[in-house]
């Protein structure tokens, strides 16, 4: 390469620091960190970073609800994080934490700049406030009856059944999802990025090529409904960075988490002596991209580039989008076994299986991504074993019975000639983020090679006298081929690579070395370097993803509902039997109901405070419209004493009273006089 290197700060979306990894965002990882590869072994300077979202309400609830600080929170989880990457090959040059201290002074020094050029402003705005927990409830921590249809238990923001969208003040009967107290309405002063100030600015960046066309269509039809001031400010208890001058007042999550980008990076640049400014002035000549997934691209797409307009700071180059993780054509389930965690996937299967899938399947838009498991092991096996691996595992072991030396002469020269001639078709596909079609052309490259070996077959050859010759540049020819094809896997399958360069006795492979072939050299003996996928893994992985007492779907960054909603594609049910195993893990004990009493606010519901002999629990039964707490107290029931606690809307439900029956009246509970003892096990 003639031209000095480009400079590339490259970042894949923070994953929050309250939940594991999942397949939903290994897609996004693994995808950028192809992009970085590829970058790298083209000789660009290209720096990766990424870091843990550490900020907000919901990891620091989750830090009260195990028992420990917020620091030890996101500390316990960014370690899982990282150990999860790193098992997928993703190479970051740095990960960070956005509690950090250069977050810290880079979220001011943003919020300053913006300040002091007059974009922030204060208003007082009505807000719901949690009496029981003292805290202000940001509209996803209330639930309520929608106003419209009147479903119960929505969403603060709008209605799942209807869809219907509103404010948490217009649901009926509105509760903290926190304490289940009812909300008030309280007045506060929050700070406001003026937004609407950059409208002409975001028009103009919306109309570069910096998006891609569906995204920039999205963010504009946002625009075009008027932009608002954004809140960017949340009330103690908040886990976060106070705001310089607001004492009890915080940075939202969503200002400090895009500016733990640039904290990363300073925490690299300071590490490696490289000049941050650089980067990051307005006007820089170096690259900026993001590779996010479509549900944060207003958060990446307007109030981003706004506030780093506001200071004074460059824009990013561009944003790539992808859209959700499906598994067999359905939003992925805890209770299918399709929710599948980074760590349980593993457990059970290579990463560069699912490297190698997710890059034959990639392309630059912003479609969900459907992995069909079926489809994933017939692809892994007859691509990777059958194809690309096959070329060496069929040529490598004749070239160490006569000699182990790759001959100057090739068989077929045109052959190698082709394969080299594909490379700059393979980095321009890999560069527009067209991984699918450069996979495809491999692929196609790799069925050639096979053929060719087909033809000469060297196994036959080898079988007669005088053929060695014949036989070593058959081979050198296929293992020519086969390093080339490793070369443009590479950014894929890095470990394959490195299998391959060991093999070969070749440096690590960099891009221009498809410029060069192998005459006159040495190699190794052949070893397996790749083993096929077995259905069974794939089960045990499934199984081990089950959650048999999921009722509730996973959160987000997942699956789209449009997905959800697809019963054409959507897998049978999963089996309505379980094992006697299943069944015997379920501990079932006699209990005393020693109180029982009406709960504010449900309808069905009473509770019931139970002694279990050695341990009194706390129940949540919906057994109201059968019993007064009057009748039943003193009596005795079955409850299932190992049921993980739940938090409900009214408090810790810990454990299920077994009262069967089809619901509202016909509901039966274990009989007074069975001579039965609390504590004592049943089944
Ligand atoms: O949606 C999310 O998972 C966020 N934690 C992504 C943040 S990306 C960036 F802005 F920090
Ligand atoms: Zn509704």
């Amino acid at each position: 390469m003639t031209d000095a290197p480009r400079k590339i700060l490259v970042t894949s979306a923070l994953p929050y620091a309250n939940g594991s990894i999942h397949l939903g965002h290994m897609l996004e990882h693994i995808q950028t960190d192809i992009w970085v590869r590829f970058q790298k072994m083209r000789g660009e300077h290209c720096i990766y970073v990424c870091a843990d979202d550490a900020h907000g309400t919901a990891i620091m609830l989750k830090a009260e609800e195990t028992g420990i600080t917020p620091e030890e929170q996101i500390a316990r989880v960014q370690a899982e994080h990282e150990r999860d990457f790193h098992g997928f090959l993703i190479r970051y040059d740095h990960y960070h934490s956005t509690h950090s201290p250069e977050n810290r002074a880079l979220s001011e020094q943003v919020y300053t700049l913006n300040r002091d050029a007059g974009y922030i402003i204060e208003k007082e705005i009505t807000q719901l406030y949690d009496p029981v927990k003292g805290m202000f409830l940001a509209d996803r921590f209330v639930r309520g009856t929608c106003p419209k249809c009147g479903a119960e238990d929505q969403f603060g923001d709008n209605c799942e059944v209807c869809s219907a969208t509103y404010t948490p003040a217009e649901l009926i009967k509105p509760y903290s999802t926190i304490s289940g107290a009812t909300p008030e309405e309280r007045q506060t002063t929050q700070l406001f990025f003026d937004l609407p100030r950059f409208e002409g600015m975001l028009r103009q960046w919306l109309d570069s090529d910096a998006l891609q066309p569906s995204v920039a269509n999205k963010l504009r039809e946002w625009v075009d409904a008027g932009l608002q001031p954004w809140d960017i400010s949340r009330e103690a208890p908040y886990f976060g960075f106070e705001i310089p001058g607001w004492p009890g007042k915080y940075f939202y999550v969503w200002l400090d988490a895009p500016i733990g980008y640039m904290a990363s990076f300073r925490h690299y640049c300071d590490k490696h002596g490289l000049d941050f400014d650089e980067y990051w002035r307005e006007g820089s000549t170096t690259e900026l991209h993001h590779f996010i997934g479509k549900d944060i691209v207003n958060f990446h797409g307007l109030f981003w580039p706004a506030m780093l307009e506001g200071a004074g700071l460059r824009k990013p180059t561009a944003l790539h989008v992808h859209g959700f993780v499906t598994v067999n054509g359905a939003k992925m389930s805890k209770s299918r076994g399709t929710f599948i965690k980074a760590s349980t996937y593993l457990e059970h299967l290579d990463p560069e299986y699912l490297r190698y899938y997710f890059a034959a399947k990639l392309g630059k838009g912003v479609d969900d991504f459907d992995l069909n498991l079926e489809d994933f092991v017939l692809r892994v096996n007859a691509d990777l074993v059958g194809k690309v691996v096959n070329i060496a595992s069929r040529t490598g072991n004749f070239v160490h019975k006569f000699g182990g030396r790759l001959p100057a002469q090739l068989d077929n020269e045109a052959l190698v000639r082709d394969v080299q001639a594909a490379a700059p078709r393979i980095a321009a596909l890999y560069e527009a983020r067209e991984f699918g079609k450069a996979i495809r052309d491999i692929m196609m490259l790799a069925d050639q090679a096979n053929q060719y070996i087909n033809d000469q077959a060297p196994w036959k050859l080898a079988k007669e006298d005088g053929n060695e010759a014949k036989v070593l540049a058959v081979c050198a020819s296929a293992l020519n081929v086969f390093r080339l094809l490793v070369l443009y896997l590479k950014p894929v399958m890095p470990a394959l690579a490195e299998k391959t360069e060991a093999f070969l006795r070749i440096a690590p492979l960099r891009w221009e070395d498809a410029d060069t072939l192998l005459r006159d050299h040495d190699i190794e003996r052949f070893s397996a370097m790749i083993s096929r996928v077995d259905n069974k893994q794939v089960e045990a992985m499934l199984a081990a993803s089950k959650d048999t007492t999921a009722a509730a779907e996973p959160v987000k960054a997942t699956a789209s509902k449009k997905a959800a909603k697809a019963p054409a594609s959507a897998p049978a049910p999963a089996s309505d039997t379980i094992s006697i195993d299943d069944f015997l893990r379920v501990k079932l004990r006699v209990a005393r109901i020693v109180k029982a009493a009406h709960v504010e606010g449900a309808d069905k519901l009473l509770q019931l405070t139970l002694d279990l002999g050695d341990e009194t629990r706390n129940v949540f039964a919906g057994i109201k419209a059968k019993y007064a707490p009057e009748d039943i107290e003193g009596r005795l029931t079955v409850v299932v004493a190992n049921l993980a606690p739940r938090k409900m809307k009214f408090g810790m439900s810990e454990g299920m009273v077994l009262a069967a029956g089809p619901g509202g009246e016909d509901i039966f509970l274990l009989s007074p006089d069975s001579g039965a003892q609390p504590g004592m096990e049943v089944r």
